[in-house]
């Protein structure tokens, strides 16, 4: 495939976003920003306690981009076509004074999203502040309803009750959440139904995430994804369930409603079985400046060496341009055959879900 495809579409002068496509054609529109790679969890699919122990090496935080540098980039990001912020870890709340990152962000002129996703151990205290200071939703993981299979699935004594109190705060607040599960055959498939059971009473949205075979320290394997196909089943035999069209272009989830509760959502990313790469307009910043155009990737683009070196808001806006303009990436649709045919471990250096967010 040549380069023919990448377009630039340059808007009037005055400020208007200059936006870029990729070499299949794919805009620039949506930035997870990672604030830190720690956290107070283990989940195994993530940071499995065996291999993130007590000696674990995280980043420095004197490497981490402080607030103001986090604010130049989104402001170059979005001068370039971003309108949807996430903000991600590792667990976002643990950055220390991390509700500056959410104010600066919200008085960006040209964002029309900006999201948080936390595990929930510390949204109970701080929903009021996120939302003060103009955080627009939260994603909560939640992966079992069940004390003992949470602290399996999380690797850790994360707390059923404190994580359903930080969701009742933040509704409590009118943040709008939704949540996410993801499921590891044999450890929690049986929460389907009380998870979905609990987001019906709640009125939220539920999310199943695929088990996917991010990083290298997981242990994927195949046999263990829980797919949507299975899922939707489990459900449908409890509540039919009817599709929904695409909210908004390049998303990750598709969406279904209960037949008997229009307008209430349940959702799948099911990057494994039902690879989305088409519309992935989804750029990732770790929290130590790096740029990442893909989810797999094994190498990213340091960005800020170069602010702090000096450089303008122009080069780091060339850099951000040239690098998009060269992305090629669609590895779940590329290994989406061979994962499904190979039960064991891929071999492939790729980057850490904890150090580049979800
Ligand atoms: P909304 O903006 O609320 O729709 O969120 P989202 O679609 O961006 O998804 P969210 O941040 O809740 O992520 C849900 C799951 O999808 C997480 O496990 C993510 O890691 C995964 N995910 C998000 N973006 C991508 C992506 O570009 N590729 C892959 N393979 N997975 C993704
Ligand atoms: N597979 C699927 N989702 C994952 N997450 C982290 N690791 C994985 C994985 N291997 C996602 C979960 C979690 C969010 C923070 O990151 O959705 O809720
Ligand atoms: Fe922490 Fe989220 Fe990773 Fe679990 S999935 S270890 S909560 S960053
Ligand atoms: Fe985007 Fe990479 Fe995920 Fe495909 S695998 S949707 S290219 S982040």
């Amino acid at each position: 495939m040549g380069g023919s495809m990448n377009t630039e579409k340059t808007k009037a002068a005055g400020g208007d976003p200059v936006a870029v496509a990729d070499r299949l054609g794919r805009p620039l529109q949506s930035l997870r920003v990672s604030l830190l790679d720690r956290c107070n969890f283990r989940c195994r699919y993530c940071m499995p306690a065996e291999l993130f122990g007590p000696d674990h090496a995280f980043l420095d935080s004197r490497r981490w981009m402080s607030f103001s540098e986090i604010e130049r980039v989104v402001r170059v990001f979005v001068s370039l076509g971003v309108t949807r912020i996430r903000l991600t870890g590792g667990e976002p709340l643990l950055r220390p004074g991390m509700i500056e990152a959410v104010t600066r962000i919200a008085s960006i002129d040209g964002i029309e999203d900006i999201a948080l996703t936390t595990n929930g151990s510390r949204l109970k205290q701080m929903a009021p502040s996120l939302v003060e200071a103009g955080l627009h939703r939260v994603t909560l993981s939640i992966d079992s309803l069940d004390q003992a299979t949470l602290e399996r699935m999380s690797g850790s004594h994360a707390s059923v009750t404190r994580i359903i109190e930080g969701l009742d705060a933040a509704l409590d607040c009118g943040l709008p959440v939704k949540l996410n599960t993801v499921l590891i055959r044999g450890i929690n498939e049986d929460q389907i139904m009380p998870l979905v059971e609990m987001s019906r009473g709640k009125g939220v949205p539920l999310r199943f995430i695929e088990y996917m075979d991010v990083g290298n320290t997981n242990g994927w394997c195949m046999d263990q994804v829980v797919t949507e196909a299975e899922v939707r089943a489990v459900i449908s035999r409890h509540y039919p369930l009817k599709p929904l069209p695409p909210a908004i272009a390049g998303e990750t989830a598709v969406r279904f409603e209960y037949a008997d509760r229009p307008g209430l959502e349940v959702g799948f990313v099911s990057s494994v079985t039902r690879p989305f790469c088409r519309g992935c307009n989804r750029a990732r910043l770790s929290s130590d400046g790096q740029l990442f155009t893909c989810l797999f990737a094994s190498t990213g683009t340091d960005l800020l060496s170069g602010l702090r070196s000096g450089g303008s808001d122009q080069q780091l806006r060339d850099r951000i341009r040239s690098v998009w303009g060269l992305r090629r990436d669609r590895y779940s649709e590329e290994r989406s055959a061979p994962l499904q045919s190979e039960p064991g471990r891929i071999d492939w250096k790729k980057i850490e879900m904890s150090y580049i967010g979800g």
